[in-house]
Protein backbone atom coordinates (compact mmCIF):
# COMPACT_ATOMS: atom_id res chain seq x y z
CA UNK A 1 0.00 0.00 0.00
CA UNK A 2 1.75 3.66 -0.81
CA UNK A 3 0.62 5.79 1.32
CA UNK A 4 -1.18 9.14 -0.04
CA UNK A 5 1.96 11.61 0.96
CA UNK A 6 5.57 11.19 1.77
CA UNK A 7 7.04 10.23 5.09
CA UNK A 8 7.40 14.23 6.52
CA UNK A 9 10.87 12.88 7.75
CA UNK A 10 11.60 12.39 4.06
CA UNK A 11 11.74 16.41 2.98
CA UNK A 12 14.64 17.77 4.37
CA UNK A 13 15.92 19.17 1.74
CA UNK A 14 16.42 23.15 2.09
CA UNK A 15 13.46 25.14 1.52
CA UNK A 16 11.56 22.29 -0.12
CA UNK A 17 8.47 22.85 -0.82
CA UNK A 18 7.62 19.14 0.45
CA UNK A 19 4.25 18.31 -1.49
CA UNK A 20 5.97 19.46 -4.95
CA UNK A 21 8.87 17.63 -3.84
CA UNK A 22 7.92 14.66 -5.29
CA UNK A 23 7.45 12.75 -8.42
CA UNK A 24 5.35 9.53 -9.31
CA UNK A 25 5.89 7.51 -12.27
CA UNK A 26 3.80 4.46 -13.84
CA UNK A 27 5.74 1.68 -14.46
CA UNK A 28 5.58 -0.64 -17.61
CA UNK A 29 5.69 1.87 -20.25
CA UNK A 30 8.08 1.68 -22.96
CA UNK A 31 9.74 5.26 -23.60
CA UNK A 32 9.37 6.44 -26.94
CA UNK A 33 9.88 9.54 -28.77
CA UNK A 34 12.16 12.64 -29.18
CA UNK A 35 13.17 14.63 -26.42
CA UNK A 36 16.20 17.80 -26.90
CA UNK A 37 18.73 18.41 -24.41
CA UNK A 38 19.86 21.93 -23.58
CA UNK A 39 23.51 23.05 -22.38
CA UNK A 40 25.75 21.09 -20.10
CA UNK A 41 25.09 22.14 -16.11
CA UNK A 42 28.63 21.31 -15.62
CA UNK A 43 29.93 23.24 -18.23
CA UNK A 44 27.45 26.20 -17.90
CA UNK A 45 28.34 26.36 -13.95
CA UNK A 46 31.93 26.99 -14.94
CA UNK A 47 31.23 29.33 -17.91
CA UNK A 48 30.00 31.91 -15.73
CA UNK A 49 32.77 31.47 -13.35
CA UNK A 50 35.01 32.38 -16.49
CA UNK A 51 32.80 35.27 -16.99
CA UNK A 52 34.84 37.32 -14.21
CA UNK A 53 37.77 36.78 -15.94
CA UNK A 54 36.90 39.81 -18.11
CA UNK A 55 35.60 43.32 -17.18
CA UNK A 56 32.34 44.04 -18.95
CA UNK A 57 29.30 41.98 -20.89
CA UNK A 58 29.72 38.51 -21.64
CA UNK A 59 26.63 36.51 -22.85
CA UNK A 60 26.31 32.56 -22.39
CA UNK A 61 23.54 30.82 -23.79
CA UNK A 62 21.81 27.22 -24.08
CA UNK A 63 21.97 27.60 -20.29
CA UNK A 64 19.80 25.15 -18.36
CA UNK A 65 16.82 26.30 -16.67
CA UNK A 66 18.04 24.41 -13.56
CA UNK A 67 18.36 25.00 -9.55
CA UNK A 68 22.15 24.70 -9.54
CA UNK A 69 22.16 27.63 -12.05
CA UNK A 70 20.12 30.25 -10.52
CA UNK A 71 22.49 29.59 -7.36
CA UNK A 72 25.54 30.60 -9.49
CA UNK A 73 23.44 33.86 -10.71
CA UNK A 74 23.38 35.10 -7.25
CA UNK A 75 26.82 34.08 -6.25
CA UNK A 76 28.09 36.27 -8.97
CA UNK A 77 25.26 38.95 -8.07
CA UNK A 78 27.01 39.00 -4.50
CA UNK A 79 30.02 39.50 -6.25
CA UNK A 80 28.89 42.47 -7.49
CA UNK A 81 28.38 41.10 -11.49
CA UNK A 82 24.95 41.86 -13.31
CA UNK A 83 23.50 38.70 -13.61
CA UNK A 84 20.53 39.03 -16.34
CA UNK A 85 18.61 35.51 -17.17
CA UNK A 86 16.71 36.04 -20.69
CA UNK A 87 14.49 33.34 -22.43
CA UNK A 88 17.16 31.91 -25.75
CA UNK A 89 16.22 33.40 -28.72
CA UNK A 90 14.41 32.05 -30.95
CA UNK A 91 13.07 29.84 -28.73
CA UNK A 92 12.97 26.83 -30.47
CA UNK A 93 9.72 24.45 -30.10
CA UNK A 94 12.13 21.16 -29.38
CA UNK A 95 13.51 22.65 -26.14
CA UNK A 96 10.17 24.36 -25.26
CA UNK A 97 7.45 22.43 -23.45
CA UNK A 98 4.27 24.08 -22.71
CA UNK A 99 5.90 27.62 -23.44
CA UNK A 100 8.29 27.11 -20.89
CA UNK A 101 11.97 27.49 -22.30
CA UNK A 102 14.08 24.85 -20.80
CA UNK A 103 17.14 26.95 -22.03
CA UNK A 104 17.89 30.52 -21.25
CA UNK A 105 21.09 32.87 -22.16
CA UNK A 106 22.40 34.60 -18.88
CA UNK A 107 24.07 38.07 -19.56
CA UNK A 108 26.79 38.82 -16.76
CA UNK A 109 28.22 42.58 -16.24
CA UNK A 110 31.10 41.99 -14.59
CA UNK A 111 32.38 45.31 -12.87
CA UNK A 112 36.14 46.50 -12.87
CA UNK A 113 36.71 45.08 -9.18
CA UNK A 114 34.27 42.09 -8.81
CA UNK A 115 34.26 41.32 -5.15
CA UNK A 116 36.98 39.04 -3.13
CA UNK A 117 34.08 37.40 -0.78
CA UNK A 118 32.32 34.24 -1.95
CA UNK A 119 31.01 32.99 2.16
CA UNK A 120 27.58 32.71 2.35
CA UNK A 121 25.31 29.40 2.45
CA UNK A 122 24.77 29.52 -1.28
CA UNK A 123 28.61 29.06 -2.02
CA UNK A 124 28.29 26.17 0.67
CA UNK A 125 25.35 24.81 -1.37
CA UNK A 126 27.16 24.56 -4.47
CA UNK A 127 30.41 22.32 -4.71
CA UNK A 128 30.69 24.05 -8.59
CA UNK A 129 31.22 27.60 -6.85
CA UNK A 130 34.90 26.83 -5.44
CA UNK A 131 35.13 27.75 -9.21
CA UNK A 132 35.20 31.13 -8.28
CA UNK A 133 38.81 31.13 -6.83
CA UNK A 134 41.00 30.74 -9.66
CA UNK A 135 39.48 33.49 -12.04
CA UNK A 136 38.78 35.99 -8.93
CA UNK A 137 42.64 35.13 -7.50
CA UNK A 138 44.02 36.09 -10.79
CA UNK A 139 42.05 39.41 -11.39
CA UNK A 140 42.11 40.43 -7.62
CA UNK A 141 44.97 38.91 -6.38
CA UNK A 142 42.82 37.89 -2.90
CA UNK A 143 39.85 35.91 -2.48
CA UNK A 144 37.74 34.07 0.14
CA UNK A 145 35.58 31.51 -0.73
CA UNK A 146 33.56 29.19 1.24
CA UNK A 147 34.28 25.69 1.80
CA UNK A 148 31.54 23.76 -0.29
CA UNK A 149 32.07 20.16 2.10
CA UNK A 150 31.21 17.27 0.26
CA UNK A 151 27.54 16.25 -0.89
CA UNK A 152 25.79 12.47 -1.13
CA UNK A 153 28.16 10.79 -3.05
CA UNK A 154 31.87 11.36 -1.34
CA UNK A 155 34.08 13.47 0.41
CA UNK A 156 35.37 15.47 -2.51
CA UNK A 157 38.37 16.99 -1.68
CA UNK A 158 40.18 20.14 -2.64
CA UNK A 159 43.73 19.31 -2.53
CA UNK A 160 44.64 19.44 -5.86
CA UNK A 161 43.42 22.98 -5.97
CA UNK A 162 44.98 24.11 -3.49
CA UNK A 163 48.08 22.62 -4.42
CA UNK A 164 48.27 23.67 -7.88
CA UNK A 165 47.40 27.31 -6.92
CA UNK A 166 50.16 27.20 -4.46
CA UNK A 167 53.09 26.45 -7.25
CA UNK A 168 51.34 29.58 -9.24
CA UNK A 169 52.68 31.09 -6.10
CA UNK A 170 49.66 31.93 -4.28
CA UNK A 171 49.38 31.30 -0.35
CA UNK A 172 45.78 29.56 1.35
CA UNK A 173 44.77 29.02 4.39
CA UNK A 174 41.41 27.76 5.81
CA UNK A 175 39.67 29.96 8.23
CA UNK A 176 36.48 29.30 9.65
CA UNK A 177 35.05 26.94 7.01
CA UNK A 178 36.52 29.43 4.07
CA UNK A 179 39.50 29.19 2.15
CA UNK A 180 41.65 32.31 2.11
CA UNK A 181 43.78 32.90 -1.10
CA UNK A 182 46.59 35.48 -1.68
CA UNK A 183 48.76 36.28 -4.74
CA UNK A 184 50.66 39.08 -3.25
CA UNK A 185 53.20 38.75 -6.45
CA UNK A 186 50.86 37.64 -8.56
CA UNK A 187 49.84 34.57 -10.10
CA UNK A 188 53.24 32.82 -12.15
CA UNK A 189 53.21 30.00 -14.66
CA UNK A 190 54.58 26.75 -13.42
CA UNK A 191 54.50 23.26 -14.09
CA UNK A 192 51.76 21.13 -12.25
CA UNK A 193 50.85 17.67 -12.26
CA UNK A 194 47.53 16.58 -11.24
CA UNK A 195 47.51 13.40 -8.82
CA UNK A 196 44.57 12.75 -10.69
CA UNK A 197 42.40 14.37 -13.41
CA UNK A 198 40.04 15.98 -11.32
CA UNK A 199 37.57 18.12 -13.56
CA UNK A 200 36.95 20.98 -10.75
CA UNK A 201 40.73 21.37 -10.35
CA UNK A 202 41.57 21.33 -13.73
CA UNK A 203 39.23 24.36 -14.49
CA UNK A 204 40.38 26.34 -11.58
CA UNK A 205 43.86 26.04 -12.54
CA UNK A 206 43.02 26.65 -16.24
CA UNK A 207 41.38 30.04 -14.82
CA UNK A 208 43.93 31.01 -12.53
CA UNK A 209 46.84 30.57 -15.28
CA UNK A 210 44.71 32.63 -18.22
CA UNK A 211 46.14 35.70 -16.44
CA UNK A 212 49.60 34.60 -14.80
CA UNK A 213 52.87 35.86 -15.57
CA UNK A 214 54.36 33.27 -17.88
CA UNK A 215 53.80 29.53 -18.95
CA UNK A 216 51.43 26.80 -17.25
CA UNK A 217 51.48 23.42 -18.10
CA UNK A 218 48.88 21.05 -16.35
CA UNK A 219 49.61 17.99 -16.78
CA UNK A 220 47.25 14.65 -15.96
CA UNK A 221 44.26 17.58 -17.05
CA UNK A 222 40.80 16.17 -17.08
CA UNK A 223 39.58 15.56 -20.56
CA UNK A 224 36.16 16.12 -20.20
CA UNK A 225 34.18 18.26 -23.14
CA UNK A 226 33.23 20.52 -20.51
CA UNK A 227 36.78 21.69 -20.15
CA UNK A 228 37.32 22.00 -23.63
CA UNK A 229 34.23 23.86 -23.78
CA UNK A 230 35.59 26.15 -21.19
CA UNK A 231 38.83 26.60 -22.88
CA UNK A 232 37.26 27.27 -26.23
CA UNK A 233 35.69 30.61 -24.70
CA UNK A 234 38.21 31.39 -22.96
CA UNK A 235 40.36 31.05 -26.18
CA UNK A 236 37.55 33.44 -27.60
CA UNK A 237 38.05 36.14 -24.66
CA UNK A 238 41.93 36.26 -26.12
CA UNK A 239 43.73 33.14 -23.37
CA UNK A 240 46.26 31.26 -25.11
CA UNK A 241 45.47 27.57 -24.34
CA UNK A 242 46.99 24.80 -26.02
CA UNK A 243 46.17 21.13 -25.56
CA UNK A 244 42.42 21.23 -24.57
CA UNK A 245 40.62 17.73 -24.66
CA UNK A 246 44.00 16.37 -23.88
CA UNK A 247 46.01 15.46 -20.78
CA UNK A 248 48.61 18.26 -21.31
CA UNK A 249 47.29 21.89 -21.07
CA UNK A 250 49.67 24.51 -21.77
CA UNK A 251 48.73 28.17 -20.93
CA UNK A 252 50.80 31.11 -21.55
CA UNK A 253 49.35 33.85 -19.34
CA UNK A 254 47.97 37.27 -20.76
CA UNK A 255 47.89 40.52 -19.40
CA UNK A 256 44.17 40.46 -19.59
CA UNK A 257 40.81 38.90 -21.24
CA UNK A 258 37.75 40.67 -23.34
CA UNK A 259 34.07 39.49 -22.58
CA UNK A 260 32.50 36.86 -25.11
CA UNK A 261 29.51 35.78 -25.98
CA UNK A 262 29.14 31.52 -25.81
CA UNK A 263 27.08 28.73 -26.49
CA UNK A 264 27.23 25.80 -23.52
CA UNK A 265 27.85 22.47 -25.16
CA UNK A 266 25.28 20.02 -25.00
CA UNK A 267 24.60 18.01 -21.53
CA UNK A 268 26.06 14.40 -22.56
CA UNK A 269 24.66 13.11 -19.25
CA UNK A 270 21.56 14.57 -19.46
CA UNK A 271 21.58 12.53 -22.58
CA UNK A 272 22.81 9.21 -21.51
CA UNK A 273 19.95 9.35 -18.96
CA UNK A 274 17.54 8.80 -22.23
CA UNK A 275 20.00 6.51 -23.89
CA UNK A 276 19.52 4.13 -20.37
CA UNK A 277 16.04 5.23 -20.01
CA UNK A 278 14.89 3.52 -23.94
CA UNK A 279 17.25 0.79 -22.77
CA UNK A 280 15.44 -0.16 -20.16
CA UNK A 281 11.85 0.18 -21.09
CA UNK A 282 12.89 -1.48 -24.29
CA UNK A 283 11.65 1.53 -25.82
CA UNK A 284 12.98 3.89 -29.09
CA UNK A 285 13.86 7.25 -28.22
CA UNK A 286 15.88 9.89 -30.58
CA UNK A 287 17.78 12.48 -28.50
CA UNK A 288 18.99 15.86 -30.02
CA UNK A 289 21.40 18.54 -28.65
CA UNK A 290 24.50 16.17 -27.71
CA UNK A 291 27.22 14.76 -29.53
CA UNK A 292 27.12 10.96 -29.10
CA UNK A 293 30.48 11.14 -29.61
CA UNK A 294 30.97 11.86 -25.89
CA UNK A 295 28.91 9.32 -24.64
CA UNK A 296 31.39 6.67 -26.97
CA UNK A 297 31.67 4.23 -24.12
CA UNK A 298 28.43 4.83 -22.75
CA UNK A 299 26.46 3.60 -26.38
CA UNK A 300 28.67 1.02 -26.08
CA UNK A 301 27.92 -0.91 -23.70
CA UNK A 302 23.87 -0.26 -24.48
CA UNK A 303 24.91 -1.98 -27.66
CA UNK A 304 26.53 -4.84 -25.60
CA UNK A 305 23.16 -5.61 -23.93
CA UNK A 306 21.56 -5.22 -27.09
CA UNK A 307 20.67 -2.21 -28.42
CA UNK A 308 20.56 -0.76 -31.68
CA UNK A 309 21.82 2.71 -32.06
CA UNK A 310 22.16 4.61 -34.86
CA UNK A 311 24.21 8.54 -34.30
CA UNK A 312 24.66 11.40 -36.17
CA UNK A 313 26.49 14.93 -35.13
CA UNK A 314 24.56 16.12 -32.29
CA UNK A 315 21.72 13.65 -31.96
CA UNK A 316 21.45 9.12 -32.01
CA UNK A 317 18.46 6.99 -31.77
CA UNK A 318 18.64 4.41 -28.97
CA UNK A 319 15.97 0.93 -29.48
CA UNK A 320 15.97 -2.01 -27.40
CA UNK A 321 13.64 -4.65 -28.53
CA UNK A 322 14.36 -7.38 -26.03
CA UNK A 323 15.65 -7.70 -22.40
CA UNK A 324 18.82 -5.97 -22.33
CA UNK A 325 21.96 -8.58 -21.47
CA UNK A 326 23.95 -7.81 -18.58
CA UNK A 327 27.07 -6.04 -18.78
CA UNK A 328 29.79 -4.79 -16.57
CA UNK A 329 30.93 -1.24 -16.42
CA UNK A 330 33.49 0.49 -14.72
CA UNK A 331 33.71 4.26 -14.25
CA UNK A 332 36.67 6.31 -14.96
CA UNK A 333 37.52 10.13 -16.06
CA UNK A 334 36.63 10.69 -19.84
CA UNK A 335 36.68 9.56 -21.66
CA UNK A 336 36.12 6.48 -19.47
CA UNK A 337 32.16 5.46 -18.36
CA UNK A 338 31.28 8.78 -16.43
CA UNK A 339 30.40 8.31 -12.90
CA UNK A 340 27.19 10.44 -13.26
CA UNK A 341 25.79 7.52 -15.31
CA UNK A 342 26.39 5.62 -12.48
CA UNK A 343 23.01 5.10 -10.81
CA UNK A 344 21.78 4.38 -14.50
CA UNK A 345 24.02 1.74 -15.47
CA UNK A 346 22.87 -0.40 -12.00
CA UNK A 347 18.86 0.77 -13.11
CA UNK A 348 20.15 -1.32 -16.27
CA UNK A 349 21.68 -4.12 -14.70
CA UNK A 350 18.32 -4.37 -12.36
CA UNK A 351 16.42 -5.29 -15.05
CA UNK A 352 19.06 -7.26 -17.11
CA UNK A 353 19.51 -11.04 -18.38
CA UNK A 354 22.28 -11.92 -15.98
CA UNK A 355 24.66 -10.54 -13.41
CA UNK A 356 26.83 -7.13 -13.78
CA UNK A 357 29.37 -5.94 -11.74
CA UNK A 358 29.78 -2.38 -11.61
CA UNK A 359 32.80 -0.46 -10.05
CA UNK A 360 32.82 3.10 -9.24
CA UNK A 361 36.09 4.60 -9.54
CA UNK A 362 35.84 8.61 -8.90
CA UNK A 363 33.43 9.00 -5.47
CA UNK A 364 33.50 7.22 -2.30
CA UNK A 365 29.91 7.84 -1.81
CA UNK A 366 27.93 6.87 -4.80
CA UNK A 367 26.44 3.85 -3.77
CA UNK A 368 24.54 5.09 -1.57
CA UNK A 369 21.47 4.99 -3.66
CA UNK A 370 21.70 1.33 -3.92
CA UNK A 371 19.89 1.19 -0.99
CA UNK A 372 16.86 3.03 -2.10
CA UNK A 373 17.23 0.83 -5.69
CA UNK A 374 16.71 -1.93 -3.65
CA UNK A 375 13.95 -0.72 -1.95
CA UNK A 376 12.63 -1.43 -5.71
CA UNK A 377 13.03 -4.73 -5.59
CA UNK A 378 17.15 -4.77 -7.39
CA UNK A 379 18.93 -7.23 -6.48
CA UNK A 380 22.15 -5.47 -5.29
CA UNK A 381 25.29 -6.25 -3.53
CA UNK A 382 27.88 -3.44 -2.70
CA UNK A 383 31.24 -3.73 -1.65
CA UNK A 384 33.62 -0.94 -1.38
CA UNK A 385 33.50 0.13 -4.83
CA UNK A 386 31.78 -2.43 -6.35
CA UNK A 387 28.81 -4.11 -6.52
CA UNK A 388 27.33 -6.61 -8.22
CA UNK A 389 23.71 -7.08 -9.44
CA UNK A 390 21.87 -9.54 -10.59
CA UNK A 391 18.98 -8.46 -13.14
CA UNK A 392 15.25 -9.53 -12.45
CA UNK A 393 12.12 -9.39 -15.05
CA UNK A 394 10.68 -6.50 -13.64
CA UNK A 395 11.00 -4.54 -10.14
CA UNK A 396 8.32 -3.26 -7.91
CA UNK A 397 6.95 0.07 -7.42
CA UNK A 398 7.85 1.53 -4.02
CA UNK A 399 8.50 5.07 -2.30
CA UNK A 400 12.08 6.13 -2.57
CA UNK A 401 14.12 8.84 -1.73
CA UNK A 402 16.82 10.34 -4.50
CA UNK A 403 19.94 11.02 -2.25
CA UNK A 404 21.11 13.12 -5.80
CA UNK A 405 20.64 14.98 -9.01
CA UNK A 406 21.77 11.37 -10.74
CA UNK A 407 20.88 9.03 -8.28
CA UNK A 408 16.89 10.76 -8.61
CA UNK A 409 17.09 10.35 -12.14
CA UNK A 410 17.92 6.54 -11.85
CA UNK A 411 15.05 5.92 -9.38
CA UNK A 412 12.57 7.64 -11.80
CA UNK A 413 13.88 5.85 -14.87
CA UNK A 414 14.05 2.50 -12.88
CA UNK A 415 10.28 3.20 -11.10
CA UNK A 416 9.02 2.65 -14.91
CA UNK A 417 10.31 -0.90 -14.91
CA UNK A 418 8.07 -1.54 -12.16
CA UNK A 419 4.78 -3.52 -12.22
CA UNK A 420 3.39 -0.72 -10.22
CA UNK A 421 3.73 3.09 -9.36
CA UNK A 422 6.59 4.90 -7.84
CA UNK A 423 6.94 7.70 -5.75
CA UNK A 424 10.46 9.36 -5.76
CA UNK A 425 11.09 11.86 -2.87
CA UNK A 426 13.13 14.84 -2.31
CA UNK A 427 13.45 15.29 -5.83
CA UNK A 428 14.86 19.10 -5.76
CA UNK A 429 17.74 17.14 -6.48
CA UNK A 430 16.99 16.17 -9.99
CA UNK A 431 15.78 20.11 -10.06
CA UNK A 432 19.21 20.91 -9.91
CA UNK A 433 20.51 18.97 -12.75
CA UNK A 434 17.49 18.30 -15.25
CA UNK A 435 15.45 21.41 -16.69
CA UNK A 436 12.30 19.85 -16.34
CA UNK A 437 12.70 16.15 -16.04
CA UNK A 438 8.82 15.59 -15.75
CA UNK A 439 8.14 17.09 -18.97
CA UNK A 440 10.78 15.21 -20.80
CA UNK A 441 9.00 11.93 -18.93
CA UNK A 442 5.98 12.99 -20.22
CA UNK A 443 7.03 13.53 -23.99
CA UNK A 444 8.26 10.05 -23.98
CA UNK A 445 4.80 8.66 -23.45
CA UNK A 446 4.99 8.43 -19.48
CA UNK A 447 3.06 8.45 -17.10
CA UNK A 448 3.89 10.91 -14.45
CA UNK A 449 2.91 13.24 -11.63
CA UNK A 450 4.37 16.34 -9.91
CA UNK A 451 3.64 16.29 -6.39
CA UNK A 452 0.12 17.30 -5.33
CA UNK A 453 -2.35 14.50 -5.16
CA UNK A 454 -2.75 11.84 -7.09
CA UNK A 455 -5.04 13.84 -9.66
CA UNK A 456 -3.48 12.97 -13.04
CA UNK A 457 -4.44 9.34 -13.38
CA UNK A 458 -1.73 8.05 -10.94
CA UNK A 459 -3.64 6.41 -8.30
CA UNK A 460 -1.49 6.06 -5.30
CA UNK A 461 -2.31 2.91 -2.76
CA UNK A 462 -2.40 0.11 -5.37
N1 LIG B 1 39.24 15.22 -5.52
C1 LIG B 1 40.15 15.32 -4.51
N2 LIG B 1 40.86 16.48 -4.41
C2 LIG B 1 40.69 17.53 -5.25
C3 LIG B 1 39.74 17.41 -6.28
C4 LIG B 1 39.01 16.24 -6.40
O1 LIG B 1 40.34 14.39 -3.74
O2 LIG B 1 41.37 18.55 -5.10
C5 LIG B 1 38.48 13.96 -5.66
C6 LIG B 1 37.02 14.16 -5.35
O3 LIG B 1 36.80 14.02 -3.97
C7 LIG B 1 36.38 13.06 -6.16
C8 LIG B 1 37.28 12.93 -7.38
O4 LIG B 1 38.53 13.54 -7.00
O5 LIG B 1 36.40 11.87 -5.44
C9 LIG B 1 36.75 13.58 -8.62
O6 LIG B 1 36.57 14.95 -8.42
P1 LIG B 1 36.53 16.00 -9.61
O7 LIG B 1 37.27 17.20 -9.15
O8 LIG B 1 36.96 15.36 -10.88
O9 LIG B 1 34.99 16.29 -9.71
P2 LIG B 1 34.24 17.65 -9.41
O10 LIG B 1 34.84 18.76 -10.19
O11 LIG B 1 34.03 17.82 -7.97
C10 LIG B 1 32.63 17.32 -11.46
C11 LIG B 1 31.16 17.33 -11.65
C12 LIG B 1 30.52 16.08 -11.10
C13 LIG B 1 31.15 14.88 -11.78
C14 LIG B 1 32.67 14.92 -11.61
C15 LIG B 1 33.39 13.79 -12.31
C16 LIG B 1 30.65 19.67 -11.59
C17 LIG B 1 29.96 20.78 -10.89
N3 LIG B 1 30.58 18.49 -11.01
O12 LIG B 1 32.81 17.30 -10.04
O13 LIG B 1 29.14 16.13 -11.43
O14 LIG B 1 30.62 13.71 -11.23
O15 LIG B 1 33.19 16.17 -12.09
O16 LIG B 1 33.09 13.80 -13.65
O17 LIG B 1 31.21 19.84 -12.65
C18 LIG B 1 26.82 15.88 -11.12
O18 LIG B 1 26.66 16.63 -12.09
O19 LIG B 1 25.86 15.25 -10.59
C19 LIG B 1 28.16 15.74 -10.55
C20 LIG B 1 28.39 15.23 -9.35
Amino acid sequence: MIPDRPDPAWLTGPGDAAVDDVIRVRGGTQMTGTVHVVGAKNSALKLMAAALLAPGRSVITNVPRITDIAIMGEVLRRLGCGVRFDADHPVDPMVAYGGVPRSRSVTIDVPETPGIDADCDLVRRLRASICVLGPLLARRGSVRVAHPGGDAIGSRGLDMHISGLTRMGAEISGERGCVVATAPHGLRGTEIVLDFPSVGATENLVMAAVLAQGTTVIDNAAREPEIVDICTMLSQMGALIDGAGTSTLTVVGVPGLHPVRHATVGDRIVAGTWAFGAAMTRGDVTVTGASPAFLDIALDKLVAAGALVETRRDAFRIRMEDRPRAVDVVTLPYPGFATDLLPMAIGLAAVSDGASLITENIFDGRFMFANEMMRLGADIQTDGHHAVVRGRQRLSGALVRATDIRAGAGLLIAGLCTDGVTEVSQVHHVDRGYPDFVADLRALGVEVQRGGAADEGISLGR
